[in-house]
């Protein structure tokens, strides 16, 4: 968008960027006639991504659910495991849990939005099967703490890296920890492939039984068409692995773009009245990947972030509320997973319930110019402006 227009201009919550060698890498698929999951891409692309992450592995699939979906049933979570994950998150990660009969057994969140870890050795008991790690919007999971409990009790761990496919933690990839680790190529993500997905895992037997998984339990030891098991048609067309790896060779600039653009935000945000801003850094000095930039409306403001995102949209700023705790989804209510639970601790989320109140985020794509930024910023801080001064003034 030219720096002209902007005064009218919409600013949609995501804008996917294209780096422009995708083009030819689609167009190929075209030309030699392979866009179904069988074509060379999904191989490139799946090798290409194993090895961005130091896995053995990795199997594309349709959407990071799938992933999700492929991940539980390969680490054979069901009737009666319990699987430790935050209330704070999507829903694709607790929908196949639910659907295999497992028990979700919920951790509230922490200062930086991810699962609040110290709660985990308290949900332990001798049913727990798997601890699902989510990292979320801006840092990664304390995974220090994760990896030595599940050493010391067997348990397995699936680690959801959709948000930070480049992101570091403890000096290794994300998608690198878990016995099975997943990722979403959603246009949002910093690779996308339109919809797409992958798992990533070491163990040659799980590796296939998750490409079993994908493709409806298809048995290479039998003939065509006879199946033992249900699995899923989750395969990635060759189409969306050319797209992903045009994407993929762009990854470093494209994580570098993000943390230059949350860095722009904060600095032209810094001391905007009534919001708070996310750290560049967490306590362990890991640096804020910016997948979006999350914001909270602060408590002494009067309204809570839904009220907010109506007056930005008003003047076209877009914007997502942040996820709805598990615990809170009416889906889940019926099935009772999480009432009258008594852990130690008490069954209570007040930090997934205060975010999700108050929490939201701004326009965050790849393809936001510095420009763009800086009037987004200005709409914000109006906003903000207005909203604090009808409070009748306030101070942080
Ligand atoms: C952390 C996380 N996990 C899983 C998903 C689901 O991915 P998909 O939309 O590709 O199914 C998302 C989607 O945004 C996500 O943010």
């Amino acid at each position: 968008m030219s720096a002209m227009d902007l005064s009218s201009a919409a600013f949609p919550v995501n804008t996917p960027k294209f780096w422009g060698d995708e083009k030819e890498l689609v167009a190929n698929c075209i030309e030699t006639g392979w866009i179904s999951s069988e074509g060379p891409a999904v191989k490139k692309f799946e090798a290409k991504l194993a090895s961005k992450c130091g896995r053995r592995h990795a199997i594309a699939c349709a959407n990071g659910t799938a992933a999700l979906d492929i991940a539980v049933k390969a680490l054979q979570l069901g009737k009666g495991d319990e699987v430790i994950l935050p209330s704070f998150c999507i829903i694709s990660v607790i929908t196949q849990v639910v659907r295999g009969g497992s028990v979700p057994v919920l951790v509230d969140s922490d200062s930086t939005f991810n699962m609040d870890v110290a709660q985990i050795r308290e949900r332990l008991t001798p049913r727990t099967k798997a601890i699902i790690c989510v990292h979320t919007y801006h840092f990664p999971v304390d995974m220090e703490p994760v990896l030595a409990l599940v050493k010391e009790r067997g348990i397995k761990v699936i680690e959801d890296a959709a948000e930070m496919i480049g992101q570091t933690c403890l000096g290794r990839p994300c998608g690198s920890f878990g016995d099975i680790s997943t990722m979403s190529f959603y246009p949002n993500k910093h690779i996308t492939t339109g919809e797409g997905g992958m798992v990533l895992c070491d163990a040659p037997d799980l590796a296939e039984r998750c490409q079993q998984l994908r493709n409806l339990c298809f048995d290479p030891k039998k003939r065509r068409f006879v199946h033992e098991e249900l699995g899923w048609n989750y395969r990635m067309t060759n189409l969306q692995a050319a797209l992903g790896l045009g994407q993929l060779s762009h990854l470093e600039e494209a994580v570098s773009r993000k943390r230059e653009i949350g860095r722009l935000y904060t600095k032209l945000l810094e001391g905007c009245p009534g919001l708070i801003l996310p750290p560049d850094k967490n306590q362990k000095s890991e640096s804020n990947i910016y997948w979006v930039y999350g914001v909270e409306v602060a408590p002494s403001v009067s309204c809570d972030a839904d009220a907010v995102m109506k007056r930005l949209a008003a003047a076209k700023v877009g914007t997502r509320p942040f996820f709805w705790p598990m615990h809170e989804q009416p889906v889940f209510e019926p099935m009772g997973f999480f009432k009258g639970v008594e852990w130690k601790g008490g069954q209570s989320f007040p930090v997934a319930e205060r975010i999700a109140r108050r929490g939201f985020y701004i326009p965050s794509g790849l393809a936001l110019e510095d420009h763009e930024v800086e009037e987004v910023a200005r709409r914000i801080r109006k906003v903000m402006e207005e909203i604090v001064s009808a409070d009748g003034g306030y101070s942080k």
